[in-house]
């Protein structure tokens, strides 16, 4: 689907879209269209239980004194709450409402909302990215679609008054969903195409803006003594990768050390010897999205040339058991030195990240360090399918990281840390063990990575076990992988890295 934007005027096929704000008040361009078709869109109106509400729609089919194929009166809600957000669902429902009607192309008119703070250039390239969102499809595995079964609608122009305001608000904003959709695809492919080492090489193309890449193998993890992520990897065949992904964007005379994000990447994870049961145990070709986040965040990041020092470090192994995969009961040597007792091998992440962590922090000295992973199960029993788990040992960070969520819609919700909880990981035999038991079992998770932090670093861990993968459509993020994350920490480096 191509996205523009055109002055104002009356389209001369295709789809139209107009706004109506929340009790039927028709927008200037819905005005005009209820005008042209003497008043077929207010008799419409009249006779349905539109009104308005947001992101409702009333569908009004080749009406006589138009030349379109259809009018769609878009709900916009109340004109104060027209913010940001409510104009991406507003991009977003047209695409949806628009995807099997067979139109090719459609006008939207819908900026300069009554009451909004958003300006109609602001307004213009939010609905175009809520559009442009909400237009993704993971589709390159269905051989045998019928052509009437595929969305048609191949240009989408949205209509404001500054056309060349509105290109320069959505300019950035399409570099972000550039890297929301190659988040999406990475979860979205199975795991016998993405595995460490051509998920490591998607995150080498990221070179070709700017990036710098380096990719760590199995021996010179050997040799960093990596034995907790080692340990997680020896059941496969397909050995294990870290990358490190460098964006250097920064002006000269500021901070130098990075902000760093770092992303747990299990291609698969089967549990290993303490392996799942086998239904739905496909779910778990996403068990790499921390790090589908990280890769897709810096190409956010490079895209739209942030002035920040940003570093991405991502962890990948696949979790399997055979003759070789490590047991219930092995005491591995992390790079940190601490050793950790393997009482359940299916809490592998932990061990993935804790090297991770560790060497990202040596290598890469950052003042502030996020990481994402899809953690634990136990998350899911808190906070649902709704909100990411956050855990931070800096409630600044921990502030900033809520409203980050708050404003592009992927919100997070605070969970607690404490050396009560901490207790709970401690081993009889080594440094600690990977599970602490039932209760808090997302705390307990959060808590082991904890101890690889180093004493001043700054820290955020995100549990998005519950949020990477949707099972049903919302306005701009259609079911599947959702990318949970990209726009959270794409603009929490805007607001509070980039120094304007
Ligand atoms: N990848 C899973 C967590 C998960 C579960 C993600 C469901 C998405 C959906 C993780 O590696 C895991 O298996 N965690 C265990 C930990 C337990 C053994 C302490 C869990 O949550 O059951
Ligand atoms: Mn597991
Ligand atoms: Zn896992």
């Amino acid at each position: 689907m191509k996205i523009g934007f055109s002055a104002p005027a009356m389209p001369r096929a295709g789809a139209i879209v107009a706004g109506v704000l929340e009790g039927g008040e028709l927008s200037p361009m819905a005005e005009r269209l209820d005008k042209a078709t003497s008043g077929a869109l207010s008799r419409a109106i009249g006779a349905s239980r539109f009104d308005g509400k947001k992101n409702q729609t009333l569908t009004v089919i080749a009406p006589a004194g138009a030349k379109a194929s259809r009018i769609v009166l878009l709900g916009l809600g109340r004109g104060d709450g027209f913010d940001e957000l409510a104009a991406q669902a507003a991009g977003g429902t047209v695409v949806a409402t628009l995807a099997q009607t067979g139109d090719k192309a459609a006008a939207v008119a819908i900026d300069a909302v009554k009451g909004s703070k958003l300006s109609a250039s602001e307004a213009a390239a939010h609905v175009a990215y809520g559009a442009l969102l909400r237009g993704y499809r993971f589709d390159k595995y269905r051989t045998k679609e019928k052509a009437e079964d595929k969305p048609s609608l191949a240009t989408l122009t949205v209509a404001t008054r500054d056309a060349t305001a509105a290109r320069k608000a959505y300019a950035p904003l399409a570099k972000i969903a550039d890297g929301v959709f190659l988040t999406r695809d990475l979860v979205s492919e199975p795991a016998n195409v993405i595995f460490p080492a051509s998920l490591a090489d998607q995150a080498k193309a990221l070179a070709k803006l700017g990036v710098k890449v380096q990719v760590l193998d199995k021996r010179q993890m050997e040799r960093l003594g990596m034995g907790a992520l080692l340990g997680v990897a020896q059941g496969s065949a397909n050995e294990p990768r870290v990358v490190a992904m460098r964006w250097d964007g920064a002006p000269r005379a500021r901070e130098k050390r990075p902000v760093a994000f770092v992303g747990k990447g299990v291609t698969f994870d089967t549990g290993g010897i303490s392996i799942k049961p086998s239904g739905g145990m496909e779910d778990m070709k996403w068990d790499m999205g921390g790090s589908g986040v990280v890769i897709g965040l810096m190409k956010a990041l490079a895209g739209r040339k942030a002035k920040v020092n940003a570093v991405g470090v991502v962890g990948l192994v696949e979790n399997m058991p055979s003759s070789t995969a490590q047991r219930p009961g092995d005491v591995v040597t992390s790079m940190s030195g601490q050793t950790v007792e393997v009482i359940n091998t299916d809490a592998e992440g932990r061990l993935v990240l804790g090297d991770a962590l560790w060497w990202c922090q040596d290598k890469f000295k950052p003042h502030t360090v996020i990481d994402l992973a899809t953690l634990t199960g136990a998350i899911i029993i808190s906070l649902g399918h709704v909100q990411a788990g956050l855990f931070a040992n800096d409630d600044e960070l921990s502030d900033w990281l809520t409203a980050a969520g708050k404003a592009v819609g992927e919100p997070v919700w605070r969970m607690p840390l404490g050396d009560d909880y901490d207790k709970q990981i401690n081993s009889d035999i080594a440094d600690m063990k990977n599970v602490g038991g039932r209760e808090g079992g997302s705390i307990t998770a959060a808590q082991f990575l904890k101890r690889y932090i180093k004493e001043g670093v700054r820290w955020a861990h995100l549990d998005i076990a519950g949020v990477t993968w949707s099972k049903k459509d919302t306005p701009t993020v259609p079911k599947g992988g959702t990318a949970f994350g990209v726009r959270l920490l794409d603009r929490l480096v805007a607001d509070r890295y980039e120094g304007k």
